[in-house]
Formats: C-alpha cells, sequence, structure tokens
C-alpha cells in the first residue's frame, strides 16, 4: 500500500494532509525518513510519524523443515495430518507453504509469512530449479532423460512441462531437476514414460539446499543469505 494510504487511513487524517507530514519529513519508514508519498509500503514495514507509531511492522518468517512422509502440505485437514503441525503453534498463524509436497513426498519444504518472496520461488514462469532424488518401481529407460527434457505433454492443463534434467544415478534411482511445481509433477512425468515413483525426496530450491542436519520433522530458520538466494 502506498505511504500516503497507510497515513490517510488513520481517522482524521485525509490525504492531503498525509501528503504534507511526508513532504515535510515527518515520517520514518523502517527508521529512515521517507519524502515520497507514493512509496509501497508492506506489512513488514514500520511507520511512524514523529514519535508515534501508525505500523508496527509485522515479523518476516521463513522457515526450512526437513519434510516426514505422511503429512499433508497444508495448514489443515480433518484426515491427515499436516506439516503445519509440526511448527510451533504461536509461529503458524502468519506462515504459508511455499511449494507443497506430497502426503508421501520428504525433504525440503519452505514455510514463510512473505508472500512476495515465496512467488519469487515458485511462480512457474521465474523456473526456479527443484532438485528431487527419485526411485522408481522399474529401471529408468534410456531414452527417459530424453523425453523429460523435450518435455511430457500433460492433457489435464493441455501443456508441455519446460525442459527437466533427468540423471541417472543407478537403474532405479535419478536426481531430477523441474523448473515448475506442477501437480503431482514428478510422479505424472513417471507414469507418462510407463514408470512409477516409489520415493520422491526434495534436496533443493534455487539454490536454497535442505540441511541434512535437521531430523525428519524438524526445522530451522532460514539465514539471511539462504533468504537473498532468492531474487527479489
Ligand atoms: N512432484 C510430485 O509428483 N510430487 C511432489 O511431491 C513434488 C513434485
Amino acid at each position: 500500500m502506498k505511504l500516503s494510504r497507510i497515513l490517510s487511513n488513520r481517522n482524521g487524517v485525509s490525504r492531503r494532509q498525509a501528503n504534507f507530514l511526508i513532504a515535510s519529513g515527518r515520517v520514518a519508514v523502517n527508521g529512515a525518513i521517507c519524502r515520497e508519498p507514493a512509496t509501497e509500503v508492506d506489512r513488514f514495514s514500520s511507520v511512524r510519524v514523529d514519535d508515534e507509531t501508525i505500523q508496527t511492522g509485522e515479523n518476516r518468517l521463513y522457515l526450512m523443515l526437513n519434510k516426514p512422509p505422511g503429512f499433508l502440505s497444508a495448514t489443515s485437514d480433518d484426515v491427515h495430518p499436516t506439516v503445519m503441525e509440526l511448527i510451533a503453534p504461536d509461529l503458524r498463524p502468519d506462515l504459508h507453504i511455499a511449494g507443497r509436497l506430497d502426503r508421501s513426498s520428504t525433504g525440503l519444504l519452505i514455510l514463510t509469512s512473505d508472500g512476495r518472496w515465496s512467488r519469487q520461488l515458485t511462480e512457474p514462469r521465474i523456473k526456479i530449479p527443484k532438485v528431487y532424488r527419485v526411485s522408481t518401481a522399474y529401471p529408468i529407460a534410456p531414452d527417459t532423460p530424453e523425453r523429460f527434457a523435450a518435455g511430457i505433454w500433460f492433457e489435464f492443463e493441455q501443456l508441455t512441462t519446460s525442459p527437466a534434467h533427468l540423471e541417472r544415478l543407478s537403474p532405479c534411482n535419478a536426481r531430477m531437476t523441474i523448473y515448475e511445481g506442477r501437480y503431482h509433477q514428478v510422479k505424472r512425468m513417471f507414469h507418462a514414460v510407463g514408470n512409477r515413483v516409489t520415493a520422491l525426496h526434495r534436496e533443493r530450491m534455487g539454490n536454497i539446499r535442505l540441511d541434512e542436519t535437521l531430523a525428519p520433522g524438524d526445522y530451522r530458520p532460514l539465514t539471511a543469505d539462504e533468504i537473498n538466494l532468492i531474487p527479489d
């Protein structure tokens, strides 16, 4: 929201008065005087007029969870336990999931309160790599990497997946990199070539790697360096 609008949302302050306060250097955003009424200010920023706090600025939260199998990537569910139940109750209300994993899938799951940041991570157009370890029911056919690189037609969405990279590690194990996060994408791609995924573990999103010291079900805050790995 624009700074002038935040001020004029207060009872008794007109848009004109707000602009005047801002232009006179009496308004600080995150502790620094801001003289531009059109400045976009998000809910994470503090706003003060002289010594009066107008907006405190919500905490930004960024967590990495080592998702165990059996937990739904959802905030609540009547049947299955959800990943939110693994997070301390006081942190839950502000968080959303940046890139879901299926209930059976494991590994890196990122939760944040910062919608703009998480869109950068998940928006298919931005093409952030998501890297998975995959186990399959049948040996991976020699032409599978080529077929994934060419893209797989998804009938339901009427689209061809972006080129994916598949590195075969053993007959039934591979490392796969996709640049989108479509519904059951990895499973459906293997299904399309006559195979079946038996285990799926996310190792990395962009350059944020799962911290291998996190036991399944454990989480930790992202470091500032990890947060900055995702372009703004
Ligand atoms: N692709 C899938 O099929 N499942 C996941 O959990 C993630 C990617």
